[in-house]
Protein backbone atom coordinates (compact mmCIF):
# COMPACT_ATOMS: atom_id res chain seq x y z
CA UNK A 1 0.00 0.00 0.00
CA UNK A 2 2.87 2.70 1.09
CA UNK A 3 4.44 1.82 -2.48
CA UNK A 4 0.93 2.38 -4.42
CA UNK A 5 0.16 5.77 -2.12
CA UNK A 6 4.00 6.96 -1.43
CA UNK A 7 4.38 6.79 -5.18
CA UNK A 8 1.15 8.25 -6.64
CA UNK A 9 0.46 11.65 -4.74
CA UNK A 10 3.87 12.92 -4.39
CA UNK A 11 5.70 12.59 -8.07
CA UNK A 12 1.95 13.19 -9.87
CA UNK A 13 2.00 16.61 -8.03
CA UNK A 14 5.92 17.22 -8.34
CA UNK A 15 4.68 16.93 -11.80
CA UNK A 16 1.56 19.25 -12.19
CA UNK A 17 4.02 21.71 -9.60
CA UNK A 18 6.52 21.45 -12.81
CA UNK A 19 3.28 23.28 -15.13
CA UNK A 20 2.66 25.45 -12.55
CA UNK A 21 5.79 26.57 -11.21
CA UNK A 22 7.72 27.54 -14.31
CA UNK A 23 3.95 29.60 -15.05
CA UNK A 24 4.99 31.56 -12.43
CA UNK A 25 8.52 32.18 -13.00
CA UNK A 26 8.87 32.57 -16.92
CA UNK A 27 12.39 33.89 -16.69
CA UNK A 28 13.01 30.14 -15.18
CA UNK A 29 11.61 28.37 -17.75
CA UNK A 30 13.17 30.40 -20.55
CA UNK A 31 16.36 29.39 -19.05
CA UNK A 32 15.22 25.59 -18.67
CA UNK A 33 13.52 25.81 -22.16
CA UNK A 34 17.35 27.32 -23.93
CA UNK A 35 19.59 24.67 -21.96
CA UNK A 36 18.07 21.31 -21.52
CA UNK A 37 21.33 20.03 -19.42
CA UNK A 38 19.97 22.19 -16.24
CA UNK A 39 17.30 19.12 -16.49
CA UNK A 40 18.45 17.23 -13.58
CA UNK A 41 18.82 20.11 -10.99
CA UNK A 42 15.78 21.18 -12.20
CA UNK A 43 14.04 18.19 -11.05
CA UNK A 44 15.51 18.49 -7.12
CA UNK A 45 14.58 21.97 -7.69
CA UNK A 46 10.55 21.16 -8.33
CA UNK A 47 10.60 18.79 -6.06
CA UNK A 48 11.66 21.40 -3.12
CA UNK A 49 9.76 24.12 -4.22
CA UNK A 50 6.68 22.13 -4.35
CA UNK A 51 7.41 19.67 -1.60
CA UNK A 52 4.50 16.72 -2.48
CA UNK A 53 4.64 16.05 1.23
CA UNK A 54 4.21 18.89 3.45
CA UNK A 55 5.35 16.93 6.84
CA UNK A 56 6.19 13.60 8.71
CA UNK A 57 5.31 12.70 12.54
CA UNK A 58 7.44 10.73 14.86
CA UNK A 59 7.04 10.04 18.67
CA UNK A 60 9.76 10.34 20.63
CA UNK A 61 11.18 7.83 22.20
CA UNK A 62 13.12 9.75 24.89
CA UNK A 63 13.88 12.85 26.16
CA UNK A 64 15.72 15.30 24.22
CA UNK A 65 16.56 19.38 23.56
CA UNK A 66 16.47 20.22 20.31
CA UNK A 67 18.27 23.48 19.75
CA UNK A 68 16.93 24.64 23.33
CA UNK A 69 13.37 22.92 22.53
CA UNK A 70 12.65 20.75 25.06
CA UNK A 71 11.20 17.27 23.72
CA UNK A 72 10.02 15.02 26.31
CA UNK A 73 9.33 10.88 25.35
CA UNK A 74 6.41 10.36 23.93
CA UNK A 75 6.13 13.72 22.36
CA UNK A 76 4.39 13.89 19.58
CA UNK A 77 6.82 16.19 16.98
CA UNK A 78 6.06 17.08 13.29
CA UNK A 79 8.63 17.53 11.00
CA UNK A 80 7.66 20.60 8.70
CA UNK A 81 9.63 19.67 5.31
CA UNK A 82 7.89 22.59 3.64
CA UNK A 83 9.00 24.90 5.88
CA UNK A 84 12.62 23.37 5.53
CA UNK A 85 12.08 23.90 2.20
CA UNK A 86 11.62 27.53 2.71
CA UNK A 87 14.52 28.00 4.97
CA UNK A 88 16.06 31.61 3.95
CA UNK A 89 19.23 30.54 5.74
CA UNK A 90 19.80 27.59 3.42
CA UNK A 91 17.93 28.67 0.24
CA UNK A 92 18.16 32.32 -0.92
CA UNK A 93 14.78 33.82 -2.37
CA UNK A 94 13.35 30.58 -0.89
CA UNK A 95 10.06 30.89 -2.39
CA UNK A 96 11.43 31.52 -6.24
CA UNK A 97 12.04 28.46 -8.13
CA UNK A 98 15.20 28.86 -9.75
CA UNK A 99 15.98 25.83 -11.77
CA UNK A 100 19.76 26.47 -11.78
CA UNK A 101 19.75 26.90 -8.25
CA UNK A 102 23.40 25.87 -6.35
CA UNK A 103 22.16 23.73 -3.80
CA UNK A 104 18.38 22.58 -4.81
CA UNK A 105 19.32 19.07 -4.07
CA UNK A 106 19.55 19.75 -0.30
CA UNK A 107 15.88 19.83 0.23
CA UNK A 108 14.10 17.66 2.74
CA UNK A 109 11.24 16.63 0.68
CA UNK A 110 12.28 13.10 0.80
CA UNK A 111 12.15 13.37 4.68
CA UNK A 112 15.80 12.38 6.32
CA UNK A 113 17.22 9.18 8.52
CA UNK A 114 16.11 5.91 8.29
CA UNK A 115 12.56 6.04 6.73
CA UNK A 116 13.84 8.61 4.16
CA UNK A 117 11.59 7.58 1.26
CA UNK A 118 12.63 4.53 -0.56
CA UNK A 119 11.38 5.25 -3.94
CA UNK A 120 13.29 8.92 -4.31
CA UNK A 121 15.53 7.45 -6.98
CA UNK A 122 12.37 6.56 -8.79
CA UNK A 123 10.93 9.97 -8.72
CA UNK A 124 13.53 11.90 -9.47
CA UNK A 125 13.78 9.71 -12.90
CA UNK A 126 10.51 9.96 -13.44
CA UNK A 127 10.35 13.90 -13.33
CA UNK A 128 13.44 13.56 -15.24
CA UNK A 129 12.27 11.69 -17.82
CA UNK A 130 8.72 13.71 -18.08
CA UNK A 131 11.40 16.89 -18.59
CA UNK A 132 13.96 15.34 -21.45
CA UNK A 133 10.75 14.15 -23.19
CA UNK A 134 8.56 17.43 -23.53
CA UNK A 135 12.06 19.10 -24.15
CA UNK A 136 12.83 16.90 -26.90
CA UNK A 137 9.35 17.55 -28.35
CA UNK A 138 10.06 21.51 -27.72
CA UNK A 139 6.79 21.00 -25.91
CA UNK A 140 5.23 23.78 -23.13
CA UNK A 141 2.56 23.28 -20.62
CA UNK A 142 0.99 26.36 -20.13
CA UNK A 143 -1.13 26.63 -17.14
CA UNK A 144 -5.05 28.28 -18.26
CA UNK A 145 -6.53 29.29 -14.96
CA UNK A 146 -5.80 28.80 -11.24
CA UNK A 147 -5.47 24.90 -10.39
CA UNK A 148 -7.54 23.78 -7.43
CA UNK A 149 -5.13 22.35 -4.42
CA UNK A 150 -5.81 19.26 -2.54
CA UNK A 151 -7.40 20.78 1.26
CA UNK A 152 -5.22 19.49 3.58
CA UNK A 153 -1.82 19.85 5.35
CA UNK A 154 -0.34 16.54 4.56
CA UNK A 155 -0.89 16.21 1.08
CA UNK A 156 0.31 19.38 -0.77
CA UNK A 157 -0.87 19.34 -4.20
CA UNK A 158 -3.38 19.49 -6.89
CA UNK A 159 -6.82 18.70 -7.64
CA UNK A 160 -7.28 19.54 -10.72
CA UNK A 161 -5.40 21.84 -13.36
CA UNK A 162 -6.36 22.79 -16.79
CA UNK A 163 -3.37 23.04 -19.08
CA UNK A 164 -3.00 23.01 -22.69
CA UNK A 165 0.59 22.31 -24.37
CA UNK A 166 1.93 24.56 -27.30
CA UNK A 167 5.38 24.50 -29.03
CA UNK A 168 7.96 26.91 -28.88
C1 LIG B 1 8.60 13.45 -5.50
C2 LIG B 1 8.14 12.27 -5.11
C3 LIG B 1 8.15 11.75 -3.70
C4 LIG B 1 8.21 12.43 -2.52
C5 LIG B 1 8.34 13.93 -2.29
C6 LIG B 1 8.19 11.44 -1.46
C7 LIG B 1 8.27 11.75 -0.10
C8 LIG B 1 8.35 10.81 0.91
C9 LIG B 1 8.47 11.11 2.31
C10 LIG B 1 8.50 12.52 2.91
C11 LIG B 1 8.54 9.95 2.99
C12 LIG B 1 8.66 9.76 4.50
C13 LIG B 1 10.06 9.86 4.99
C14 LIG B 1 10.13 9.75 6.50
O1 LIG B 1 9.16 9.35 7.16
O2 LIG B 1 11.20 10.07 7.02
C15 LIG B 1 8.45 8.88 2.01
C16 LIG B 1 8.46 7.54 2.31
C17 LIG B 1 8.21 6.54 1.41
N1 LIG B 1 8.07 6.69 0.04
FE1 LIG B 1 8.17 8.42 -1.00
N2 LIG B 1 8.09 10.20 -2.02
C18 LIG B 1 8.06 10.33 -3.39
C19 LIG B 1 7.99 9.30 -4.32
C20 LIG B 1 7.88 7.96 -4.02
C21 LIG B 1 7.79 6.88 -4.98
C22 LIG B 1 7.85 7.07 -6.50
C23 LIG B 1 7.66 5.73 -4.27
C24 LIG B 1 7.53 4.29 -4.72
C25 LIG B 1 7.25 3.89 -5.90
C26 LIG B 1 7.68 6.08 -2.87
C27 LIG B 1 7.58 5.17 -1.83
C28 LIG B 1 7.79 5.46 -0.50
C29 LIG B 1 7.78 4.45 0.57
C30 LIG B 1 7.55 2.97 0.40
C31 LIG B 1 8.06 5.15 1.76
C32 LIG B 1 8.21 4.57 3.18
C33 LIG B 1 9.67 4.33 3.52
C34 LIG B 1 9.88 3.90 4.95
O3 LIG B 1 9.05 4.16 5.84
O4 LIG B 1 10.93 3.27 5.23
N3 LIG B 1 7.82 7.43 -2.76
N4 LIG B 1 8.34 9.43 0.75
Amino acid sequence: ILLIVGGNDTTRNSMSGYAYGLQQFPDEREKLEANPSMIPNAVQELIRWQTPLAHMRRTALQDHDLFGAPIKAGDKVVMWYISANRDESVFENADKLIVDRENARRHLSFGYGIHRCVGARLAELQIRILLEEMAKRRLRPNVIGEPERVRGCFVHGYRSMDVELTTY
